[in-house]
């Protein structure tokens, strides 16, 4: 039966993937997306789908726009994917990230218990939450403690916590996917996987000859973003709410993504990579991997993308589209 979804953060990478595949089920769109100045930019990412999608303007910092959107869409499941998503931005504007990303899940929240108290909500919540914790065995998962380093993970910590409150006091249906990273073709390059393939092949056609990094020895857990949507349905139906860390498992460096990158481009990294101070972030998390071990035995939840094809993927797409 169709299904009445809304999404926050529609025009963003995992928005635009989760649109999609709910339209491919069968189910009624809704979301909201931001004024912007330049009026392509407001939904770049869903035009191809705009005809087929109910758009309403909306902030997490404005209540009122919240409450007309959900009011008129009466969703059955609410996806919270809108934040300030960027960690190191997050150190220049930490007030702002915490208002968005911690305060705007709360408000989110509270127009929820009013408007549509039975909808099942899927917050996105992320690896950044554990920072510098780390189990025995080198995994993060769902019992990992936490310990945030940058106002993002501290901000998005709020929010995971708030969806717990509103699960356990109002006996909502709230979950969260502790998503760690995921890329894609619709990645911004503002995020180190489509900064170094699109800087890779600037070098490969002659229009660069050099490509800028802050730290390349930090390691993350590299995932596709398509994989991760299949992952968000299935939380937001499991029988009960319950939280699932998504990952792929494996953990990789960025100087292992910059090898592989350039390698597949007939280049060697070291030649063209350069470090500058600007990238650097003034407390970084140096490992993340994930055990998604739970979501893999309760949802049947599996992964397609290795780390390899997913870059492929992105390295094809963009010499093809750029
Ligand atoms: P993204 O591409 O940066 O998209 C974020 C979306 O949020 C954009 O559509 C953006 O709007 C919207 N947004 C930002 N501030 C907003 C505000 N004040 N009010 C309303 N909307 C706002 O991020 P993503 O990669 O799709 O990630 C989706 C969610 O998963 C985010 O919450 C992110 O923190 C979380 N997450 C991501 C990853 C990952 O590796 N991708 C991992 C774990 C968790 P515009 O389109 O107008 O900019
Ligand atoms: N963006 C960026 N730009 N990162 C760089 C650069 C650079 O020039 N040079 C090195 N890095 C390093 C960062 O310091 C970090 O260790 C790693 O590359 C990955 O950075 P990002 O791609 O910006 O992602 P992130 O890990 O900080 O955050 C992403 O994943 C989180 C889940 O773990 C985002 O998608 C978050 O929204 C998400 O929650």
């Amino acid at each position: 039966m169709s299904k009445r979804i809304f999404i926050t953060g529609i025009n963003g990478q995992d928005g635009a993937y989760l649109s999609e595949y709910m339209l491919k089920l069968g189910h009624e769109v809704h979301g909201i997306i931001r004024r912007n100045s330049v009026g392509e930019n407001q939904s770049g990412r869903i035009n191809y789908l705009k005809d087929k999608l109910c758009l309403y303007y909306g902030d997490m910092t404005d209540s009122c726009s919240l409450e007309n959107a959900l009011a008129k869409s009466k969703p059955d499941y609410v996806f919270h994917l809108a934040a300030q998503s960027h960690v190191r931005v997050s150190f220049d504007i930490p007030e702002y990230t915490m208002d968005v990303n911690g305060n705007g899940t709360l408000r989110l929240l509270e127009i929820c218990k009013r408007i549509c108290p039975e909808a099942h909500i899927y917050n996105a919540a992320t690896s950044e939450i554990f920072g510098l914790s780390i189990d025995v065995d080198n995994y993060q998962r769902e019992s990992t403690p936490m310990n945030p380093v940058s106002p993002y993970g501290i901000s998005k910590a709020m929010a995971y916590n708030a969806i717990r409150h509103y699960r356990r006091a109002y006996k909502m249906f709230a979950a969260n996917g502790i998503l760690f990273n995921h890329e894609s073709p619709k990645r911004s390059s503002a995020f180190i996987s489509q900064k170094i393939v699109r800087g890779a092949i600037n070098i490969d056609r002659g229009v660069s000859d050099k490509l800028e990094l802050g730290n390349l020895d930090s390691y993350r857990d590299w995932g596709h973003a398509k994989d991760y949507v299949r992952a968000m349905w299935l939380i937001a139906n499991h029988i009960e709410p319950m939280d699932f860390v998504i990952a792929s498992g494996e953990s990789h460096s960025v100087r292992d993504m910059c090898k592989l990158v350039f390698e597949y481009l007939g280049l060697n990294y070291e030649d063209y990579v350069v470090q500058n101070p600007k990238f650097i972030r003034p407390e970084e998390l140096p490992n993340l991997k994930g055990d998604a071990t739970k979501a893999k035995t309760i949802l049947g939840w599996q992964p397609i993308y290795t780390f390899e094809t997913l870059l492929y993927e992105m390295i094809e797409h963009s010499i093809k589209n750029n």
